[in-house]
């Protein structure tokens, strides 16, 4: 099944799409350590112990056993074929696959051609915002201070006040029409004529991240009165667009966000234009309104930092804390920006300027930073009150992703309580659900011998070190190169674990980088499910110079273990030498126990 299809494409779709989003559209994921918990959606289970990793990208049930990459997750939740679960995540994530065969072939053609046809309605839009029947919208944009060249820029569009206006263009297009209803661009009436969806609205060309349009926006036009229609309408859900995961304006601001390494998150079509126009370019808007876990992974795949800057109401006050939640739990924390009540990026730009506005960006404080400060700020001296403050952020306090600025977080919401520091975390402690990874602990004595290509096995809680050697090493394989390297594996006492020691060692050196979810579906007789398990638990190893201190430990360990062994061995050995009176032997063995036991005793721990 190796061979069906390139690493290379396989590859492209598990970078755009993250096992993590896909998991959790089928059961809910909470970050825990590195990784992520949520409950087996294999197996029926009260607590989690389904764990999925987004560095590894490879998903672990320590209940039932299931594990697996991103394909072999879809394959057994919607029982599939392997080619069926690839091509699946292939279309979602539009990478076109080689024509492996007809099928494949079909369904490419078949999105090109929607994206003809949304090129098409693009274009019919876009000459109507030119003629004499646009002249109205163009001075709307004109007010509202757009200028040409961002018209152009984002391909803003008219559609004019008409029911079948795009359906005759698409017509003397000679554009097949049950494209554009797949595309909702139009529909159908009841005697099964079709109507234009898009009507006398400014029209937002939503364009990915290759340049193709995906799907339009449409924004009601002033003269309406307001609770007529929705003020925003957006493409229904295609083919070649997938709500949640597109994302309004990156594909003219990729080349800022790189240039930056920071993406600034708005809530709306016209703040992001505005903000582009002003030359603040690095931003990007969720589309409808809330912002979800893909678009946000898909953005950390090219960029480290974030800013939030929603509206300055209630709501946008309201979306931000949602949207926090949602980044702490990916392991963000963004800056956030705060707007004066009332005011959206957009209007500030219109009312303080382009320069005011990046001054603010600037200087803006990490999320948390800001809500504790503002909090603190309207609280008075009560102490019911301060108390009821610290509640209504601890929450959020405990969910940033780094440990030390949760500490610091915590010692100030202490002071401003008049408390001390231990009694809150103490506090924090008990209201904390304990799901933190144990540390596990090794198993005595020789690998156990278990089923012939899962090595070192837990039984228990207990593994074997040479089983916790490999996940130290593939929890960062350059870093811990200095210990844990060909020269070790090589002599691995357990079979399994040793080849594939040696496997990943090649490839890693081969492939010229250090991910392994390609191990879960390439020929090499391993169990998928241990593999899987492997690069799961290797997560919950530290990082840095725990991670090299651990290593050196256990390889100690290791080294202390395998010598005592020896030395067992060799004892049995000497007695049957003295039992056939080979004195030559015996000298020899002799020998080799007194460097044993020196060895035995340089690696003893001192005391
Ligand atoms: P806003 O109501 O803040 O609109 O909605 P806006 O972008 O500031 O537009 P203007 O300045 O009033 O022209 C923010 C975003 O929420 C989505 C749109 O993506 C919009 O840009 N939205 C809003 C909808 O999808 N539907 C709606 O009915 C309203
Ligand atoms: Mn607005």
């Amino acid at each position: 099944m190796t061979d069906l299809y390139p690493r290379e494409k396989l590859d492209e779709i598990v970078n755009r799409m993250d096992i993590v989003t896909l998991i959790s559209e089928y059961t809910p994921l909470k970050k825990s350590g590195r990784n992520y918990k949520g409950l087996c959606p294999f197996h029926g289970e009260k607590t989690p112990s389904f764990t999925v990793s987004s560095e590894k990208q490879v998903f672990y049930c320590f209940g039932c056993s299931a594990g697996g990459d991103l394909f072999g997750f879809l394959m057994k939740i919607e029982n599939l074929t392997f080619p069926e679960a690839v091509q699946k995540l292939a279309s979602r994530t539009n990478v076109t696959l080689p024509a492996a065969d007809k099928k494949a072939k079909t369904e490419r053609d078949n999105r090109e051609i929607l994206y003809r046809v949304n090129r098409y309605a693009a274009w019919y839009f876009a000459d109507a915002l030119k003629k004499p029947s646009g002249a109205a919208v163009l001075n709307y944009l004109k007010k509202r201070g757009i200028e040409p060249q961002t018209i152009a820029e984002f391909q803003l569009g008219f559609a004019p006040d008409a029911w079948e206006g795009l359906v005759s263009f698409l017509k003397s297009k000679k554009v097949p029409l049950t494209h554009a209803e797949v595309l909702g661009l139009t529909r159908k009436r009841k005697d099964g004529t079709p109507y234009d969806f898009f009507r006398n609205r400014l029209i937002f060309p939503i364009i990915d991240f290759e340049g193709r349009i995906v799907g339009f926006g449409g924004r009601r036009l002033e003269d309406k009165p307001a609770s007529e229609e929705a003020k925003y309408i957006n493409s229904p859900e295609s083919p070649v667009y997938h709500k949640g995961l597109s994302i309004y304006g990156l594909a003219q601001a990729k080349k800022a966000i790189r240039e930056s390494d920071e993406v600034i998150l708005v809530e709306g079509y016209m703040d992001l234009i505005r903000l582009h126009q002003a030359g603040i370019k690095n931003c990007i808007a969720p589309l409808g309104t809330a912002l979800t876990f893909s678009q946000i992974n898909t953005l950390r795949r090219t960029v480290e930092r974030f800013v939030l800057m929603f509206d300055g109401d209630s709501a946008g006050r309201k979306a931000s804390e949602r949207a926090l939640w949602l980044m702490f739990e990916a392991g963000i924390h963004p800056r956030l920006v705060r707007l004066p009540d009332g005011e959206d990026p957009d209007s500030f730009v219109q009312h303080h300027g382009g320069e005011t506005l990046k001054a603010e960006i600037a200087k803006a404080n990490p999320a948390m930073e800001q809500l504790l400060s503002e909090e603190l700020k309207k609280t008075g001296l009560k102490v019911s009150d301060r108390a009821s403050a610290v509640r209504k952020l601890l929450p959020l306090v405990q969910a940033l992703p780094s440990e030390l600025e949760q500490r610091g977080y915590l010692a100030r919401m202490a002071q401003f309580l008049g408390t001390d520091e231990a009694s809150l975390v103490s506090l924090v402690a008990r209201q904390k659900n304990q799901e933190e990874t144990q540390p596990r602990e090794a198993i005595e004595g020789p690998n156990p011998k278990e089923g012939p290509l899962r090595g070192g096995v837990p039984s228990g809680q207990k593994i074997s070190l040479e089983r916790i050697l490999l996940e130290l090493y593939v929890r960062d394989p350059r870093l811990t190169a200095d210990i844990l390297n060909r020269e070790l594996f090589r002599q691995f006492e357990d079979e399994t674990i040793r080849r594939l020691a040696l496997h990943l060692e090649e490839n890693f050196a081969l492939r010229k980088t250090d991910r392994c979810d390609w191990l879960l579906n390439s020929d090499h007789g391993f169990d998928p499910a241990w593999i899987a398990e492997v690069l799961v638990a290797s997560e919950s190893w530290p990082e840095g110079e725990d991670l090299k201190k651990t290593a050196l430990k256990s390889f100690n360990r290791w080294k202390l273990k395998k010598l005592q062994y020896e030395l067992e061995r060799l004892t049995g050995e000497i007695q049957l030498a003295e039992l056939k009176e080979n004195r030559e032997l015996i000298f020899k063995l002799l020998a080799r126990k007194n460097e044993l036991a020196s060895g035995i005793k340089e690696l003893q721990p001192e005391n």
